[in-house]
């Protein structure tokens, strides 16, 4: 890490994050199985689907460096589309080489492997696998209370901490959504409250403006909300639980993939306990509405990364992204001194240690 960086981003590796949905991975066949390109954290990756679930390797054949999502995968066998030599899937083992049949197959000749996962219709990965990360718990996944929809998954030219800190920052509702989670007339905000959980997880509760309206009732009207509830989870993932008046909930859960330093895929369910045969249009639609309106301002954030305290001026109500960051920041700094060690001794003890 540069002296003036204030994060690490390699700091992130040692932790699981989606890279395409199940949907994309599979409807990616065209004709050469089911493989597709990918990036995190700056690394091109080659997704396959196996029969037990997906493989993730760097994108680069080890013979001439060409792309290996360009090839072909079949029988949990991945084919490098230039010279064919073909790789398991389980391993990145080479076990044929075309142009030289009876071999010998050089020992160099391996695909670099990844841990690959596949979790809540999410294809996960993790480069690093040191730390014994876990992948983010979807607190409603299986509830059959719930009915979980996975929104579109959407790209943003924004470092994924700040996409963050824009989905958990309070006071720009009645700016940028005084129709839906704001109110333009209350604009002052308190300091929240936040406790710490185990995990590294923040957890915040905002009451909303009289009038904010952000969730779809039973009726697929905009209702009143009564309390909403923040979940942090360490770096990327934020769970958000609407209580509408009537007493009915919604579950937001999101989590901002990092592509590489400046750019971030968001994943993210709406769930909903009410209504599961209901058209699911509207919980999705007024998500779009909002990220509408948060987008163009995001992306105006300049640096893309989040900077060095000095370089921005916060206040009380900014508590939450200050609390934050600094959390992003020991955890860098834990990784920068200890590696692996640092960011597994800093996950379980963070509730002791912020
Ligand atoms: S570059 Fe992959 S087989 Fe030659
Ligand atoms: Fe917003």
């Amino acid at each position: 890490m540069s002296e003036d960086s204030f994060l690490d981003d390699g700091t992130w590796e040692y932790f699981w994050h989606p890279v395409c949905t199940l949907d994309e991975l599979e409807s990616a066949d065209r004709g050469r199985g089911p493989i597709l390109e990918a990036t995190l954290l700056g690394r091109p990756l080659a997704i396959a689907k196996t029969s037990d679930g997906a493989a993730a390797f760097e994108n680069r054949c080890p013979h001439r460096s060409a792309k290996l999502s360009l090839g072909w995968i079949k029988d949990d066998i991945i084919q490098c589309p230039y010279h064919g030599w073909r790789y398991r899937s389980d391993d990145g083992v080479c076990i044929e080489i075309p142009a030289l049949p009876d071999g010998p197959i050089p020992q160099r000749a391996r695909a670099t492997r990844y841990d690959c996962r596949i979790a809540y219709d999410l294809v996960w990965v993790r480069l690093k696998n040191e730390a014994d990360t876990q992948i983010p718990a979807h607190p409603v996944w299986d509830d059959p209370a719930f009915k979980c929809v996975m929104g579109p998954p959407y790209s943003w030219k924004t470092h994924a901490a700040r996409r963050l800190e824009n989905f958990t920052d309070l006071a720009h509702f009645p700016f940028v959504h005084p129709e839906t989670l704001g109110n333009a007339q209350e604009t002052a905000f308190e300091k929240p409250v936040i406790d710490f959980e185990p995990e590294a997880r923040l957890r915040f509760r905002y009451v909303p403006a009289s009038g904010a309206r952000s969730a779809a009732d039973s009726t697929g009207r905009m209702s009143p909300l009564a309390y909403t509830d923040y979940t942090i989870t360490l770096p990327f993932g934020v769970t958000l639980e609407l209580a509408l008046q009537n007493g009915e909930r919604s579950v937001l859960w999101l989590w901002a993939s990092p592509i590489d330093s400046k750019h971030c895929r968001s994943f993210w369910f709406t769930c909903r306990n009410r209504d599961h045969d209901g058209p699911d249009a509207p919980h999705v639609e007024m998500q779009h509405r909002i990220l509408n309106e948060d987008i163009d301002i995001v992306e105006s954030q300049q640096p893309e990364e989040i900077p060095h305290p000095r370089d921005e001026v916060a206040i009380g109500p900014d508590k939450v992204s200050l609390t934050y960051r600094k959390c992003l920041h020991s955890l860098s700094k834990a990784a920068e001194r200890d590696a692996a060690d640092g960011v597994a001794q800093y996950i379980s003890t963070a509730r002791k240690g912020i």
